[in-house]
């Protein structure tokens, strides 16, 4: 029996597991809670006794508005939510160990978003070579792809964190080794000794996937200290269950942490970005003058709504790991069919084999087409391509329906 198998649950017992998560928290009702900012959700709007919500543990879960403030998988919390954090904490070994196939124990947290989870990242990497090796922040870069999502560029603007772009491959968006190399070469004369590279698990426009040896073969060569981040927020939950043997997750040691986000794939509401890393970081980020809050806080965010850890582990628990790899292969299989159908008609695109991303040259698509299919252009001002992201309701016959405008 393979070891990174969840199984499915009934809706009895992810019912069962819920409710009683919420129990273990404060009764805000019925206890005399009178020190927190915070509380359920106002009754006057969001009923609290309509009866649906005997079955609902989600909306269960909204009305009671556990806080999940800080991270849980490290010293105290607050003990107020504990029930819920539990249920956090459930998911964070989850994804750490049975998606991305760690061993031992991790540190993350529900983060808002992809973007805050890449600045966690960013934050913890800048504050570890400070801290740890006695380095000034110019002395750190952050190192990706010209094909990295722009929240990186966030990242840098606010940390303070300089950033260095390499090329990748027009055609088959691989990374160009040449360009890493001199890249890394050009930042060490510029006095960079201290790399954060983030390396991408499927990128937002192609779906391009990092080979995480070039940047740490490089890096290695030119004796550089880096750490090393995997943004798995578009291919995190689709990639590792179409490819069986890639670097980008914590069987590979240089892997240090991980961006996932449940509310792209895995079509959780939003504020369901996912921060994971290996234990023994995770205080780099720790914000001391936090002192009201239980534990301190090691997260960006601060207050955060429990509902969505619970969101993101309902659903993965409704499917368990095999009903998660059988929906993702149906993705893919529309998207492989989707591109032979574009072969046929000779229509230029890029698509890594095991993604879901299908993105069209923009020579091919009249204006009007993209706007009637919603198609994403990489550049609103100046379109070279446009992507189909092949989801749960992007089914064959709008594939269909696209094609036929395509050939008029
Ligand atoms: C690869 C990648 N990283 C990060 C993000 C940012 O995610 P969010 O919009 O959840 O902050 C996105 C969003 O599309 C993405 O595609």
């Amino acid at each position: 029996m393979r070891s990174n198998y969840w199984p499915k649950l009934s809706k009895a017992e992810i019912n069962e597991r819920v409710f009683s998560a919420l129990d273990g928290n404060v009764d805000f009702y019925n206890e005399d809670i009178i020190g927190i900012p915070g509380s359920h959700l106002d009754p006057k709007v969001f009923y609290n006794d309509a009866p649906f919500l005997a079955d609902a543990p989600f909306l269960s879960a909204l009305i009671k508005n556990p806080n999940h403030i800080g991270c849980h998988t490290l010293g105290k919390s607050e003990h107020f939510f504990e029930g819920t954090h539990a249920i956090e904490r459930e998911l964070i070994d989850l994804c750490a160990k049975q998606i991305l196939n760690g061993e031992g124990d991790f540190d993350g947290y529900v983060a808002s978003g992809g973007t805050e989870a890449n600045m966690q990242a960013c934050w913890i990497y800048r504050n570890y070579f400070r801290t740890e090796f006695n380095v000034t922040t110019d002395q750190i870069t952050i190192l990706c792809s010209e094909d990295n999502h722009y929240s990186v560029f966030k990242a840098s603007n606010i940390l303070g964190i300089d950033i260095a772009m390499v090329k990748v491959d027009y055609h088959n968006r691989s990374l160009d080794t040449e360009s890493v190399s001199a890249t890394i070469a050009q930042c060490k004369l510029a006095g960079k000794t201290h790399f954060i590279v983030v390396a991408n698990m499927m990128t937002t426009m192609f779906g391009s996937v990092d080979q995480v040896e070039v940047y740490t073969k490089a890096l290695e060569s030119q004796g550089c200290e880096y750490k090393l981040h995997i943004d798995g927020a578009y291919g995190g939950f689709f990639y590792p269950f179409t490819s069986a043997n890639h670097q980008l997750d914590f069987s590979n040691p240089k892997v240090n942490s991980v961006t996932l986000d449940a509310h792209k794939m895995v079509q959780a509401p939003y504020g369901t970005g996912i921060f994971l890393v290996r234990k023994g970081f995770m205080h780099h980020a720790n914000t001391k003058e936090a002192s009201y809050v239980e534990g301190e806080d090691y997260t960006l965010i601060g207050s955060r709504s429990g509902a969505n850890a619970i969101a993101i582990w309902m659903i993965l628990m409704t499917y368990g790991r095999f009903g998660w790899e059988e929906k993702i292969m149906l993705l893919e299989n529309r998207a492989l069919w989707f591109c032979q159908e574009l072969e046929q008609m000779n229509i230029g695109y890029f698509r890594n084999p095991n993604s879901n991303i299908v993105t069209m040259r923009a020579a091919h698509i009249k204006p009007k087409v993209a706007h009637q299919f919603g198609l994403v252009p990489d550049n609103h001002k100046h379109p070279k391509w446009f992507k189909v992201v092949v989801m749960d309701h992007v089914t064959k016959d709008h594939l269909l329906r696209l094609l036929t405008a395509l050939s008029h």
